[in-house]
């Protein structure tokens, strides 16, 4: 999601003549997205502060501005670091602080607007349009923003923002506020487009994607709906919330042919006591009912999941749980994090009496279960020839992912039947030759 912001801001500024420059040294301004789901990422930034502080000597016209997901009591100690502080939400307002930054850009180039989709217009068509003079626009407009996507083959598109669940130690229902669903006509006019100029990956992007909700349109014909737009493209989507996965999804995953079986569906806990604690309205039991079904479902399907370790007052036998839910589901991938206190949260008001060290252990002791899984599921795939993406080419490899959102290393990297090499942002057919636990290695194969 803060990608996708990203390509937003750009794009905004880029309609007012910015240029993007990778050299911080001769910069005008300098935009930062920042994530505020664990402290660790809150510190990055407190380490780009100082970074500026540094570059501000040798390039005093330096203007920095903070955005993205951003809590309260840290916007009061950041305003001291960046030059500005805008939620994401209005970074329309970026036009207007430009405006005061560079006053060689002509006026008529500010006011020529900003980059919105209402039309539906073609890609190719100058990104203007729809934006009164003072910049304002209604605050769930800025998805309507046609980003600058940073690749030429996968696109991120944002489809609601937002959570309404208030799971006791997110942040995101303060940073992010309550949900916002987008319009299915701005979405599927979006597809359309990148479809056309040849996208290969839409990537269905929300907090709880489960929640979309546009009059008569829920997820699962949402779905249905993109499915249907004619082409040669993969749909994903991220994220999922265990409660919200109905069997009219199931019914439509299983359904749609240009979603390839991969779901990520985070447990945070295999603890009925943990979870009930984190306020996620479900069991384990449920859980395993859920996956059951998907899996009867799709059984090619690779599962993935985000895990809390450390929560505050989780006991050993309670994280022993979660292992045993790792050695029963079998995961094909995990997100394991460890428990960071957000201030503001439920949660934060429980002791985080978890010492790093112990939260560390279980973090270790999660990825060896993983790590054995992933790779006895990776060892089915041996021999099988499967459709891989491709991202990028190293020295001496290609790079992709297959359906499955597996990484496969792809040598030689010249074709061995003397066919056409492989390009990057194209599928390709492969035969997996060898697996690990974190990738698969295979070759271009044209039967
Ligand atoms: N501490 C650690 N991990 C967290 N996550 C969310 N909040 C916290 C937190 N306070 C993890 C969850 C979520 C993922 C995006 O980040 O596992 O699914
Ligand atoms: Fe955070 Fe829970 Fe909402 Fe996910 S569902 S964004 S973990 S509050």
């Amino acid at each position: 999601m803060n990608i996708s912001d990203s390509e937003r801001i750009a794009s905004v500024l880029e309609s007012i003549k910015y240029a993007e420059t990778s050299d911080i040294a001769e910069a005008d301004l300098v935009v930062v997205t920042m994530c505020s789901v664990r402290q660790s990422a809150v510190d990055r930034v407190h380490g780009l502060t100082q970074k500026f502080k540094k570059i501000r000597e040798i390039n005093p016209k330096l203007k920095t501005i903070l955005t993205g997901c951003i809590l309260k009591k840290d916007k009061k100690i950041f305003i001291k670091g960046f030059d500005y502080i805008i939620d994401i939400k209005d970074i329309v307002q970026l036009v207007e602080i430009a405006r005061q930054q560079i006053r060689s850009v002509p006026r008529k180039a500010i006011l020529h607007g900003l980059p919105k989709a209402k039309n539906c217009r073609e890609l190719s068509e100058p990104r203007a349009g729809g934006a009164s003079d003072s910049g304002e626009l209604l605050p769930s407009d800025y998805l309507e923003i046609v980003p600058k996507y940073s690749s030429k083959f996968s696109a991120n598109v944002p489809i609601m923002t937002g959570c309404n669940n208030f799971c006791a130690y997110c942040v995101v229902p303060y940073t992010r506020e309550r949900e916002i669903s987008r319009s299915a006509k701005e979405i599927i006019c979006e597809i359309k487009n990148l479809v056309k100029k040849g996208y290969k990956e839409i990537w269905l992007l929300g907090q709880n994607v489960n929640s979309y909700k546009d009059g008569k349109n829920n997820f699962p014909k949402l779905l249905k709906i993109v499915n249907d737009i004619p082409g040669d493209f993969w749909i994903r989507f991220t994220s999922s919330h265990p409660k919200d996965f109905s069997d009219e999804l199931i019914r439509a995953m299983a359904d749609c042919d240009k979603l390839p079986k991969y779901l990520n569906l985070p447990v945070q806990a295999g603890d009925d006591k943990i979870l009930k604690k984190m306020n996620r309205p479900y069991t384990v039991a449920q859980y395993k009912i859920l996956i059951k079904k998907i899996k009867k479902a799709m059984p090619d399907i690779s599962l993935s999941t985000d895990i809390i370790v450390g929560f505050p007052g989780e006991t050993k036998k309670q994280f022993e749980n979660t292992a045993k839910l790792f050695r029963d589901i079998k995961f094909d991938m995990a997100y394991i994090n460890k428990y960071s206190t957000r201030a503001g949260t439920a949660a934060a008001k429980l002791k985080d009496n978890i010492l790093p060290a112990e939260k560390k252990r279980r973090e270790k002791f999660l990825t060896e279960i993983l790590k054995q899984t992933a790779l006895q599921k990776n060892k089915e795939l041996i021999d099988k020839k499967t459709i891989i993406l491709i991202e990028n080419k190293k020295n001496d490899f290609w790079i992709g992912k297959n359906g499955q959102y597996k990484t496969v290393k792809i040598y030689p990297i010249k074709s061995a039947t003397g066919g056409s090499p492989p390009k990057v942002g194209q599928f390709n057919l492969v035969k997996i030759t060898e697996a690990m636990a974190w990738a698969l290695k295979g070759k271009i194969t044209n039967e």
